[in-house]
């Protein structure tokens, strides 16, 4: 291979990935990267939220400590945490957008302020995104100490070595509870401002 053969092997593989990474990454990466919480306008009334995304709605926050169980435990492999587009999948039809008057799409700005979006590998179980709009504490312990008895047959591992025997049942440890605390924070149904919707 002569120079110039060399230069146009070289500057056609530049083009062929260059060009996909610039469109598809780096323009949307800072896009998103500079995007400035949007206020409500004043005629909309959003009860309790100033912007969106409101940084104490849905952010891990107060239950770091849960995120990392929920990263050790894998529970990512069978659980992702975004509400596809209808034309994409039937999340909103299953259910998984978020309260019953709030139900919607997952943006990418509901993942404001989290180090890493957990959007998961499979859709074994169901999408946690809005998991702490449709549970109680008390639904959860169940679900991770015992799946079988929420659902027979279940293909959810048990997560009993998080919790201890105890007289009356199975009691949640630390982890348990930091765990729960971090479902119970899933929450990506804040109501959009009309601007962005
Ligand atoms: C091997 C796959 C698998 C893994 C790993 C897994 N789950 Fe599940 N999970 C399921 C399936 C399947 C269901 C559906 C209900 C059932 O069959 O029991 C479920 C149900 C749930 C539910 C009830 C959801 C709802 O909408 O009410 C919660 C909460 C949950 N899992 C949390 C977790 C957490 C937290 C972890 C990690 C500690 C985890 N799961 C790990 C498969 C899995």
């Amino acid at each position: 291979m002569n120079r110039k053969q060399l230069w146009k092997l070289l500057s056609g593989l530049g083009l062929a990935f260059g060009v996909p990474w610039f469109l598809m990454i780096l323009i949307p990466y800072f896009q998103q990267a500079t995007a400035s919480p949007v206020p409500y306008s004043e005629e909309e009334g959003v009860d309790g939220f100033t912007v969106y995304p409101d940084p104490s709605y849905g952010t891990v926050g107060a239950s770091d400590y849960g995120l990392k169980i929920y990263e050790r435990e894998g529970c990512a492999y069978c659980h992702t945490q975004v509400v596809r587009p209808t034309y994409a999948g039937p999340d909103m039809w299953l259910g998984w957008g978020g309260g019953p008057e709030t139900a919607r799409e997952t943006r990418p700005q509901d993942f404001a302020g989290e180090a890493f979006a957990h959007l998961g590998y499979q859709r074994i179980g169901q999408d946690l995104s809005n998991v702490g709009t449709r549970s109680t504490r008390e639904e959860l312990h169940r679900v991770l100490s015992d799946p079988g008895s929420v659902s027979t047959g279940s293909a959810m591992p048990s997560y009993r070595h998080l919790y201890r025997k105890t007289d009356s049942g199975w009691a949640p440890t630390g982890d348990a509870e930091a765990l729960v605390d971090y479902l119970l924070s899933r929450k990506k149904d804040q109501p959009l401002p009309d601007s962005v919707r």
